[in-house]
């Protein structure tokens, strides 16, 4: 098959070469933004008097026409004309004729393919910001239902301090907050027209970039165009923002699946977000967790893929570039579903409020409360924080708590311990009054919130 390239060319293309050399497998997913970037184009040839008033028209209507079947998804694509910048251009062709030929006029693949794939992540990069914005608002929620919901906070994995269950999803929300920010920042980059600077030196023909950069909503141009075509920095800082957000989603994963299990119960996910075992009837499985979990890694991979491919690439455009668009697709894809999938599930799974108390009371988490209450009577805290570790040791080898201590023993130990001791080891009031900026007491988990909501009025 005749290439639109082949006017040099006097042996015929091998099929494998079509095969290996092709990107319309994946690259049709820009089959949108390619005729979006033409039609900005072919506006302004005919703007600039680069092409006649009567041609700027067949090929605008001819790209319409393109536009509407891709909508009826009626267009067919094919590897011989390799990528969907040449697909889009002969099926223009079978269009609207020769005229077609037109269109390139003062315009490149190199320039065209990172204008597509600029269009592709401004688009993506708002879908996700809104993803994790409806995410950050499904934790605030939940946290605002579990204020005072007392659990263990863990550090090691091991029973630290009681907290409210609240301010653990908070956590989660300042994460995301800060991934959302990420995103919002990137688009400053994203947002930058490659269009017009051509193969990788500019043109010679009067074109208008600021005109493309504006009919494409872009606001602003690349100043050099070896750069314009060589840049690859914002699929990067896509790849390498989704990959925090990820590593949250996956912590957070892994706290479901944690808590989810037998040894927790202190959630219970919905049928929906769980499957069964094949063998094993009794099993509800957090699957959709899992592959949370798991798809992280894939969005890792991609990150590192590129930045693999990017090295010690020299000016200007590479072939290698076309490795550019897979990860950047499947981690498009992930990061979308994964935050859908998150905002599902953790709006409705089920709060098992007793276990998590009851996981508090049975343990020596309100040692540091024992310690305080020494050291507020004025006792140096580590001599306090002996004292109560010699009664963690003694209460284990006698299977009993701290709070199952008499007040007579507790005197004899030091005179300053008062009937008030057994209040201050409860973990509700453990949790309460935690109340220096940002700690987990009710009020400041409270102040958080309104904090939140604020913030995702804007
Ligand atoms: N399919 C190519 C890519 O994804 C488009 C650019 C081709 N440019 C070239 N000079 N061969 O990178």
């Amino acid at each position: 098959m005749k290439k639109l390239w082949s006017g040099r060319f006097t042996g015929e293309n091998e099929d494998w070469v079509d095969t290996f050399g092709a990107s319309i497998s994946f690259d049709y997913q820009m089959a949108k933004q390619d005729i979006l970037g033409s039609l900005a184009h072919v506006k302004m040839l005919g703007h600039c008097g680069i092409i006649s008033e009567d041609e700027r028209q067949q090929i605008k209507a001819g790209l319409k026409s393109l536009q509407e079947k891709l909508d009826r998804n009626e267009l067919t694509f094919t590897i011989q004309n390799e990528d969907i910048h040449l697909n889009i251009e002969v099926l223009l062709y079978e269009e609207i004729g020769p005229v077609a030929g037109k269109l390139h006029t003062a315009r490149s693949r190199n320039d065209q393919v990172a204008t597509d794939m600029h269009l592709y992540l401004k688009e993506t990069v708002a879908l996700i910001i809104k993803k994790i914005h409806q995410l950050r608002n499904v934790l605030v929620d939940k946290a605002e239902e579990n204020i005072e919901t007392i659990m263990p906070g863990y550090t090691h994995m091991q029973h630290a301090q009681p907290i409210s269950f609240g301010h653990h999803l908070l956590a989660y929300y300042q994460m995301l907050t800060r991934d959302q920010e990420r995103m919002q920042e990137s688009l400053s980059r994203i947002d930058v027209s490659p269009l017009g600077t051509a193969a990788l030196a500019g043109t010679t023909f009067p074109i208008d970039r600021q005109m493309t950069a504006d009919e494409l909503g872009f606001s602003d141009i690349y100043d050099n165009s070896l750069d314009a075509v060589s840049d690859r920095d914002f699929i990067l800082e896509f790849l390498n923002n989704a990959s925090l957000l990820m590593m949250h989603l996956s912590r957070f994963c892994e706290e479901i699946i944690s808590w989810s299990s037998y040894e927790f119960q202190f959630v219970e996910l919905t049928d929906t977000f769980s499957t069964g075992s094949s063998i094993m009837p009794q099993k509800k499985n957090p699957d959709m967790a899992e592959l949370v979990r798991g798809k992280t890694g894939r969005v890792y991979g991609n990150l590192t893929q590129l930045l693999t491919v990017m090295k010690s690439l020299p000016l200007a455009y590479n072939k290698d570039f076309q490795e550019d668009k897979e990860g950047m697709f499947d981690t498009s894809e992930t990061v979308i579903t994964s935050l859908e999938i998150m905002s599902d599930m953790i709006k409705t799974m089920k709060i098992n409020t007793t276990n998590m108390q009851q996981a508090t009371e049975k343990d020596f988490s309100n040692a540091t409360e024992l310690a305080d209450y020494l050291a507020n009577k004025g006792i140096p805290f580590r001599q306090a924080h002996e004292i109560v570790g010699k009664l963690v040791l003694e209460c284990i080898q006698q299977g009993s708590y701290l709070q199952d201590i008499p007040l007579k023993k507790y005197q004899e130990i030091s005179s300053v311990i008062e009937a008030d001791v057994y209040d201050k080891l409860s973990a509700t009031t453990a949790v309460k009054s935690r109340n220096s900026a940002g700690g987990t007491g009710f009020d400041q988990v409270k102040a958080q919130i309104e904090k939140a909501r604020k913030e995702l009025q804007n």
